[in-house]
């Protein structure tokens, strides 16, 4: 039998505007999972949040994509969304770009990854969930983790990574993809993913046999609803050990606060800080961008941990060097590029102004 991971997320209201979700919420939450474990959908499951975005990370055997799941998570997050807003909480019921459920979750603005795989004599599995960003923002911690011998000792030394991994890559731009190999067309695969904006990881492959390692949420609210309403905070499932990544290459990648976009209103460019679940409040100019790790053993579909990968002293430096580059970043104002190129901001009052000086500007 094969053992589902499915993580999905939502914003569905928040505490001191949109920095971190309610504990009712969180408890609501884990009424209706818990009921599904009872009644056996799932096998079981584990509840964090990132911010104000609640991560549901569950386990079960009914395959990716499976309805009952997707409509279990859409109602969870609909009764949330009710609490919500007797709370008169911040953004209450945000994500939820639909009424009524049909079908899977994908288009109803909550975001998801899964991957369905037979479980090994041990099988790590890590979750690591973003708040204040996109999910281009796993493109290069995901390469460094599958692709750069630098950050993962294993692509070099260990024969059960050495043949490399393949990645499935979204425009999701054009609504297309493409498979791409590494280490042999890594060149062509970073002419891509360095457009963090377009050109998206979803999945990524084992080479020698086909097995699923890595994937993430993608789905873009701004284009679901038509219209930028939010970044995606996105969640990235990858499993690790014993021909993939071991579970330190994977935290290893998060050791570089790397700029990703996001933060304030969705339109500017921060480093991404990787913490301990407790310090997933994202507060200074709404951020910095955050990203929680948490590692579990999978056995027989339950989960057993977690270990909080970021809460170690270890990632101390890379926090330090995320608030210096806030401080450098921030003193830009509303300059570029910290504040994102006008095509990429989720607030814009550009037309307006433009509008505004229609009549007063003149031919060079
Ligand atoms: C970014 C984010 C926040 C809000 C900001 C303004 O993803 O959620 O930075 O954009 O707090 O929020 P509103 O427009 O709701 O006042
Ligand atoms: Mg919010
Ligand atoms: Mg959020």
């Amino acid at each position: 039998m094969k053992t589902t991971v499915s993580i999905i997320k939502a914003d569905i209201g928040s505490v001191g505007g949109h920095a971190v979700t309610h504990q009712k919420l969180l408890d609501e939450c884990d009424n209706h999972l818990s009921i599904a474990k009872e009644e056996g959908l799932l096998t079981d499951y584990y509840i964090t949040h990132c911010g104000d975005d609640i991560d549901m990370i569950m386990t079960h055997t009914n395959g990716v994509d499976n309805e009952e799941v997707h409509k279990l998570a859409f109602d969870t997050f609909m009764a949330g969304a009710e609490i919500a807003k007797d709370l008169k909480l911040y953004g209450a019921g945000q994500d939820l770009l639909s009424e009524t459920f049909s079908g899977n979750i994908k288009g109803m603005g909550p975001g998801s990854a899964e991957i369905e795989f037979k479980e090994r004599g041990a099988d790590p599995v890590f979750a690591y969930c973003c708040d204040k960003t996109e999910p281009g923002a796993f493109n290069l911690p995901l390469f460094k983790m599958f692709a750069d011998p630098f950050n993962t000792a294993g692509l070099v030394i260990d024969p059960t990574l050495h043949g490399g991994f393949d990645f499935e890559v979204y425009d999701v731009i054009e609504n297309r993809k493409v498979i791409m190999s590494c280490p042999d067309e890594m060149y062509d695969l970073l002419a891509l993913i360095g457009s963090t904006g377009r050109y998206v990881i979803k999945r990524i492959f084992r080479r020698s046999d086909g097995e699923i390692a890595a994937a993430v949420s993608t789905d873009k609210l701004n284009m679901m609803a038509g219209k930028y309403v939010g970044k995606d905070d996105p969640v990235a499932i990858v499993r690790s050990q014993s021909g993939f990544p071991a579970g330190g290459e994977t935290s290893e990648a998060f050791a570089f606060p790397h700029l990703v976009s996001g933060w304030m209103r969705g339109s500017h460019n921060g480093p991404l800080m990787p913490v301990g679940q407790k310090d997933a409040r994202p507060v200074r100019f709404d951020g910095p961008p955050r990203v929680i790790g948490l590692g579990f053993q999978v056995s027989n579909a339950k989960l057993i941990g977690p270990v909080d990968m970021f809460d170690d002293p270890a990632f101390d430096g890379t926090r330090q060097k995320a608030v210096e580059i806030s401080n450098y970043m921030r003193r830009h104002g509303p300059f570029e590029p910290h504040r994102l190129p006008a095509d990429e901001m989720e607030y814009t009052s550009l037309p307006g102004v433009l509008e505004k000086l229609e009549d007063r500007f003149e031919d060079m």
